[in-house]
């Protein structure tokens, strides 16, 4: 109970933050920002933002310096789901508990929101570079920040694990679990990973220290996909905000089609337990962040 009124104030800090680096719905171009704030201001657990939130906080940051980039990683988060329920993708009709953005604004438009919220991610977190006062160390770091935030949403991060995730579906490549984990680590671990490590490297963290929290959220990222999947066919709509039922109308390769239901919920809890192995093996801890690891094994939404 206690941790779920301090979630919710955390949250409430973050909404704060993020909000505020939204372009404004003006100009000729005033639809496209709209569609992009539409989809942006629909909800979501924002989850990416405040794991790197804490994650500044675990090695003393500054929030600060980590307020842009919190707003740019859930812009590519945002933006990859946009894509993602498009109809030349998942084809789906709700998100966040309203009209998918391309069912509001057309397909078009939904490329472009997309588009937008990815290129203004990136100039968001430009704007670190030219925060008043910045010490040189500071500045190393920013340059270190955007290097994992380009890799870890790009080929090498969720678009490649996106990719493999669209070639694996109606191809029956059933049991086929090397490639499902790859499809895991990197659609939707890479972005995880990219918010905890930005959060700490931003703090000042050495490098063994965000290597060692790339390997928790990669843990956490699986982990959570693997809910994902196991919701989408245990869980509501009204829970999710999102249709159940959208793998098995895609015959996506998941988690839960290789291995079975029980197999899958098991490995959530085996993989957030690893991941929580890791964060109490750091010198630094976060108790909040350690409690809301836990907290995603038995997530429903
Ligand atoms: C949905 O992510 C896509 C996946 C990677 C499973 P979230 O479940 O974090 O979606 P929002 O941000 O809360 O809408
Ligand atoms: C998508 O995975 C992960 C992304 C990078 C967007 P899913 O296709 O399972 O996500 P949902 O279920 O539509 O949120
Ligand atoms: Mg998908
Ligand atoms: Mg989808
Ligand atoms: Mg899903």
């Amino acid at each position: 109970m206690e941790f779920e009124k301090e979630l919710e104030s955390r949250i409430k800090y973050v909404e704060d933050v993020i909000r505020k680096y939204l372009p404004a719905e003006e100009g000729f171009q005033k639809s496209l920002l709209e569609a992009m704030n539409y989809s942006f201001l629909a909800g979501g657990k924002r989850l990416r933002p405040l794991l790197m939130l804490e994650c500044c906080r675990m090695y003393g940051g500054d929030d600060r310096l980590v307020w842009p980039f919190m707003a740019a990683q859930e812009m590519i988060h945002t933006y990859s789901l946009v894509h993602d329920d498009l109809p030349a993708m998942d084809n789906d009709l709700y998100r966040r508990g309203k009209k998918t953005t391309h069912a509001v604004y057309g397909e078009a438009m939904a490329i472009l929101a997309g588009d937008g919220l990815l290129n203004y991610a990136f100039e968001t977190a430009c704007g670190a570079f030219s925060m008043e006062g910045l010490s040189r160390q500071e500045l190393e770091r920013v340059c270190r920040a955007m290097k994992i935030l380009t890799r870890k949403a790009g080929i090498y991060g969720m678009i490649g694990g996106q990719a493999v995730d669209v070639e694996a579906e109606k191809r029956k490549l059933r049991l086929d679990g090397e490639k499902l984990l790859f499809i895991h680590e990197h659609k939707t671990a890479a972005l995880i990973q990219s918010a905890m490590m930005i959060g700490a490297t931003l703090a000042g963290a050495d490098e063994k220290a965000v290597r060692e929290l790339e390997r928790a959220g990669l843990a956490i990222g699986v982990a959570f996909q693997i809910q994902d999947d196991i919701l989408d066919i245990t869980g509501t709509l009204e829970e999710l905000g999102k249709p159940v039922g959208s793998d098995e109308k895609n015959d996506k390769l998941t988690y839960v089609s290789v291995y079975g239901l029980e197999q899958s919920k098991r490995d959530v809890e085996r993989l957030s337990k690893e991941a929580l192995g890791i964060l109490r093996d750091r010198p630094e801890r976060n108790e909040f962040l350690e409690e809301l690891v836990v907290s995603l094994i038995t997530r429903r939404k």
